[in-house]
């Protein structure tokens, strides 16, 4: 750890400023643009009343692309990150940008735009960029270049301002073990970050640390049907900072996160209208027909870290040593674990569904022996198995509805995790033996390089889940440009 964190001091305050200053770039050739702007999936058409999402190219550009066909001598079909049209937040188009003095969030924005302008370049011209310690590269990014630049200026750039006010445990707080426990895992991780700037006025987004696990363990009255007291707390803070501060009235709240794993973030966050509509909520409940944006949220993987570290649960053995084709046990919560049970228990030994573990069968040691691990959706959307088979060589087979995956404008989870429907259920066995051995060990392997997207360190590391969901608030945040509306 101290060997970790000495060597990533240097990359942070002596390699990359040099990185930035030399500049070393490689132009390759063209590439001809695509107009690839948002995964706008599912987006509730009257959500925002001025602003408009850059609806229509669909994530799936392979199939359903509106650009003009790739040109056939390549085989490359990366993707552009989506930061090539630009939000403009409501009503700026009528006010001018007339300030006596340069406004804060104009100079904010200029910064933004510049690196706006560096990604669209290094992504036009194929320019990769040098990096200490490592360099994205490989079929599951969706355009590697755009990445790392995209990262790159990000760490340079990113400044983050958390609100002080409210007093642990509802605020600052929340707990980090347990399967919610990445919510205060990551509360905690931006709160000591070197991201966290104490200057509001430099920020590029505002965070709102309230803690909706920390509400429903201390403040929630048990039996109490009603939302109302709960949603007054988070309705009391917004009220509180945005009366006390300037930045919220400013953009009524766009470049104002909220982070939450437990299932009510949603639901309190609904109870503060603007924080809902216009805020960037990261989310493990990221259930897209309950009114999560996949253009303007974020998608958080939940992690369970049975002893509050990975210690233990990184790694397994290769291909040819799991002899299970596919894993799932777990508690019949919801829908489609019903239907899989149904299905599937005790019918067959190639496919290992429990409810209950049988007597001296070890969880995770099913997760290792597996070629396929089963993550389906129970109650929400969300389920710690999609990374626990990831840390453990088992390709994920996600069963689930409505589900925006994590990092999905960066990763292309077909490479390395399977979709199979809930109405596929009963071909569960037919689809995975469907696939060629040869294109599963690629998946496997492709799966332990996708592992330190989501991998938790303490502190942090370059790359992983905590950086990734940084990333995830930096692309959002690149992506509207925002006008002081509050004069
Ligand atoms: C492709 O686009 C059409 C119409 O725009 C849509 O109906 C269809 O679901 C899309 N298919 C995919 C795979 O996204
Ligand atoms: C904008 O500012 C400039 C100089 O500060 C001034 O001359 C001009 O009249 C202003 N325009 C508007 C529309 O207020
Ligand atoms: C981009 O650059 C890499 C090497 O840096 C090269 O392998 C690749 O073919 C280039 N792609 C295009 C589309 O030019
Ligand atoms: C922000 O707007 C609210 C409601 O319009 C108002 O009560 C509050 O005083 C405003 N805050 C500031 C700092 O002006
Ligand atoms: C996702 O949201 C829809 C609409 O509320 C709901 O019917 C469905 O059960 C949710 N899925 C999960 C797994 O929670």
């Amino acid at each position: 750890m101290a060997d970790s964190s000495s060597s990533s001091k240097l990359v942070y305050f002596v390699v990359l400023p040099l990185i930035f200053l030399s500049g070393l770039v490689i132009i390759l050739n063209q590439k001809p643009s695509r107009s690839y702007s948002w995964p706008s999936l599912h987006v509730p058409v009257n959500s925002h009343s001025g602003a408009r999402l850059p609806l229509a190219p669909v994530k799936d550009l392979e199939h359903n692309s509106t650009a003009p066909p790739p040109p056939p001598a390549t085989t490359v079909t990366e993707e552009q990150l989506p930061i090539k049209q630009v939000m403009e937040n409501e009503k700026s188009a009528r006010y001018s940008k007339n300030h006596s003095n340069l406004d804060n969030l104009e100079i904010v924005e200029a910064s933004l735009s510049q690196a706006r302008s560096t990604i669209q370049e290094a992504q036009r011209n194929n320019e990769t960029s040098y990096d200490p310690d490592y360099v994205p590269e490989g079929p599951f990014y969706r355009n590697a270049i755009a990445f790392h630049r995209s990262y790159l200026e990000m760490e340079k750039l990113f400044k983050i301002y958390v609100y002080e006010d409210g007093d642990p445990p509802l605020f600052h707080y929340s707990k980090s073990m347990g399967i919610l426990g990445i919510e205060g895992i990551l509360i905690h991780q931006i709160e000591i970050s070197k991201f966290r700037t104490r200057d509001p006025g430099k920020a590029h987004v505002y965070f709102v640390p309230l803690s909706v696990q920390s509400i429903a363990t201390y403040a929630y009255v048990r039996h109490n049907r009603a939302w109302s007291p709960l949603q007054n707390i988070a309705r009391d803070y917004v009220k509180l900072i945005s009366t006390k501060y300037r930045y919220w009235n400013r953009t009524l709240g766009r470049d104002h996160f909220i982070l939450g794993c437990h299932d009510w973030t949603p639901t309190i966050s609904h109870g503060v209208p603007d924080l809902y509509k216009n805020s960037i909520r990261v989310l493990c409940n990221a259930n897209t027909s309950e009114g999560f944006k996949p253009s303007t949220d974020v998608s958080m993987p939940e992690i369970y870290l049975p002893d509050g570290t990975m210690e233990g649960l990184i790694g397994g053995p290769p291909p040819s040593e799991r002899s299970v084709l596919v894993f799932y046990a777990g508690g019949v919560h919801g829908y489609i674990r019903q239907v899989l049970m149904d299905q599937w228990k005790d019918k067959d030994p190639d496919v290992q569904i429990h409810e209950y573990l049988p007597k001296g069968m070890s969880y995770y040691g099913m997760f290792r022996k597996s070629k396929y691990c089963i993550c389906p959706s129970g109650w929400e959307v969300a389920s710690p198995r999609m990374v626990e088979a990831l840390y453990m060589g088992c390709v994920p087979v996600l069963l689930k509805d409505h589900y925006a995956k994590p990092f999905d404008d960066v990763l292309d989870w077909s490479t390395f995790a399977v979709d199979v429907e809930v109405k596929e259920i009963a071909d569960l066995k037919k689809i995975l033996m469907a696939i060629p051995h040869e294109r599963y060990v690629e998946m496997q392997k492709t799966g332990i390089r996708v592992r330190k997207h989501f991998e938790v360190n303490f502190p942090p590391k370059r790359y992983d889940v905590f950086h990734m969901i940084l990333h995830s608030l930096w692309l959002r945040r690149i992506n509207i440009q925002l006008h002081d509306i509050s004069d």
